[in-house]
């Protein structure tokens, strides 16, 4: 991929993203927003309120698991933020760069937690291989946005940004797919490993879909 974009022709990236559909956006952040809520209560380190089936496995890898969950969380509200128009420009401009400084580490730190835990994830070999691709995704695209961020490409930066938040959403995804297979009736473990690839994939393809199209 070849890019020329520097900072200073910012308002051609924000012409060409000032499409984006607000309505979109806010769905986005309200569900990102609600995960965080709903997630924030595994901060109390209260083992009642763990992953049940994985209770005893959270209570001995504590602190992978809270590096995980405090990582992520950080990516995944800030994350929309990233996206506004107005807060990649003028004087927001240092905003984003803090943002997502701080974004990126949520993800170091979230990635690293989440490639250790999918080794112990519930379900066997088939959702420890899908959250170990996820984990993995997750390290090499906030890697490959922070090196062209770097190097001042930002509409590559801008892709690669984009397929890295369809990956942090990807909790959210899972939770309502998880929501779509307990209606369905079908059995827990099941559903889970399932769950464990239909987390992430769709919404890779729906970001590739997004970075290529006109
Ligand atoms: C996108 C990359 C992510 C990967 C690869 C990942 C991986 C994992 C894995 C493997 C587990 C253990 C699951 C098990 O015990 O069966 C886990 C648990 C957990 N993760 Fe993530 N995760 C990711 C993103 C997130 C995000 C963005 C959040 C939200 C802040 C999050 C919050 C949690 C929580 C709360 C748990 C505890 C289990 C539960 O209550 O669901 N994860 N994650």
């Amino acid at each position: 991929m070849q890019n020329t974009t520097t900072l200073e022709a910012q308002p051609t990236t924000t012409k060409k993203t000032s499409s984006w559909n607000r309505t979109g956006w806010g769905l986005m952040f309200l569900l990102a927003l609600l995960l965080f809520v709903i997630v924030s209560r595994y901060l109390t380190l209260d083992p009642e309120v763990y992953f049940p089936e994985q209770r005893d496995v959270y209570i001995a890898n504590t602190g992978f698991l809270l590096m995980h969950i405090v990582g992520s969380m950080l990516a995944l509200l800030i994350g929309p933020f990233q996206f506004l128009p107005r807060i990649r420009t003028g004087r927001f401009l240092n905003v984003h760069r803090w943002l997502g400084g701080i974004y990126l580490l949520g993800i170091l730190i979230g990635g690293i937690g989440g490639l250790y835990m999918a080794q112990l994830a519930y379900g066997g070999v088939v959702t420890h291989l899908g959250f170990s691709a996820l984990a993995l995704l997750w390290l090499f695209s906030g890697f490959m946005a922070y090196k062209t961020i770097r190097k001042k490409q930002l509409e590559i930066h801008r892709k690669w940004m984009t397929i890295n938040y369809a990956l942090t959403f990807a909790a959210v995804t899972l939770r309502l797919w998880q929501i779509v297979f307990g209606i369905s009736g079908l059995d827990f473990l099941t559903g889970y490993q399932i769950v464990s690839w239909l987390c992430w994939v769709p919404n890779l393809l729906v970001a590739l879909w997004i970075i290529n199209r006109k």
